[in-house]
């Protein structure tokens, strides 16, 4: 495995290979990372993985500099998952200037559910994952279903841009009560950590709910929102996989989506029906 912080120099390295799949992150890696650069493993020749923490999809006032840094046990992780190469940038490397052609989320897709709460996050968001397409020129790169506007955001970018690239969702890996893997979690107090377990519970219930032959979405809601009565909620939302609002659920075309806040620390889940 190599680590390899410039740009010519990993082009370089791919130059002719054929069959390449690219699994861009944040670092602070955890089981979530891991599944996909593992689902990536399996099905490419060469895995790049990235890390970067891309300044331009923090708002003002946000966890940019505290955001965990632990690129040791990422290049640990990566090496024993069979990644060909770390492509780790600083900063300089990545954006050339302050006046850069932009990428823009789209305008009603983009600043809903998480974007009118980060509004302008996504258009950090595409920008750097259409850099890091363009520098990586990947076959396939694999996205969490985790962040699942993200995702869907990308695989809109791919469409509307022509980008030749297999977008591969991954599910959501969860820790033993149910809480998604998040490198944000490193922030909670163990009685935050503790509470954060409430969040899966509200998914699950609805899920019941839904099983049981439950569909109308604000009867959801509102169960979601009375088991989060100790929990700050941002949204507790339900969508079509077009991510347009709906009244009600679809089987095989719905997602519930919710993100709160801990203490200081946002954190989002989501859940399909
Ligand atoms: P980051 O938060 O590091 O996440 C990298 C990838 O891992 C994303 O595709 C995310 O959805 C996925 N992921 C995170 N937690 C997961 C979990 N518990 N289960 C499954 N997948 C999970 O998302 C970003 O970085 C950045 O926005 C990035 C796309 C790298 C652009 O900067």
């Amino acid at each position: 495995m190599k680590v390899i912080e410039s740009v010519k120099e990993l082009r370089a390295e791919l130059n002719g290979k054929s069959d390449v799949g690219f699994v861009p992150t944040m670092g602070a890696l955890h089981r979530g990372h891991k599944a996909l650069i593992d689902r990536a493993r399996e099905e490419n020749r060469t895995v790049v993985l990235s890390i970067f923490v891309n300044p331009t999809q923090f708002l003002k006032g946000e966890d940019l500099s505290k955001y965990p840094r632990t690129f040791e046990a990422d290049r640990e992780i990566a090496l024993r998952s069979g990644v060909d190469y770390i492509f780790f940038p600083n900063i300089d490397e990545i954006y050339g200037s302050s006046d850069e052609v932009q990428i823009l989320a789209p305008k009603v897709g983009g600043y809903i559910l998480e974007g009118s709460r980060r509004p302008d996050h996504f258009n950090g968001v595409l920008q750097v994952v259409l850099k890091l397409f363009n520098i990586v020129q990947p076959h396939r790169a694999y996205f969490g279903k985790k962040d699942a506007q993200q995702l869907s955001l990308i695989q809109q970018m791919v469409d509307n841009l022509f980008i030749p690239i297999d977008i591969v969702p991954i599910d959501i890996v969860r820790d033993s009560d149910g809480l998604a893997l998040s490198s944000r979690n490193r922030y909670l107090s163990d009685s935050e950590r503790l509470l954060a377990g409430t969040i899966p519970k509200g998914i699950e219930e609805a899920s019941r709910l839904v099983i049981a032959g439950e569909r109308d979405v604000k009867t959801l809601v509102r169960r979601v929102n009375e088991i989060y009565k100790d929990l700050d909620v941002e949204y507790i939302e339900i969508v079509n996989s077009k991510f347009n609002s709906i009244s009600e659920i679809e089987i095989g075309n719905s997602i519930l989506l919710v993100a709160v806040k801990i203490g200081t620390t946002r954190l989002i889940d989501n859940i399909w029906f």
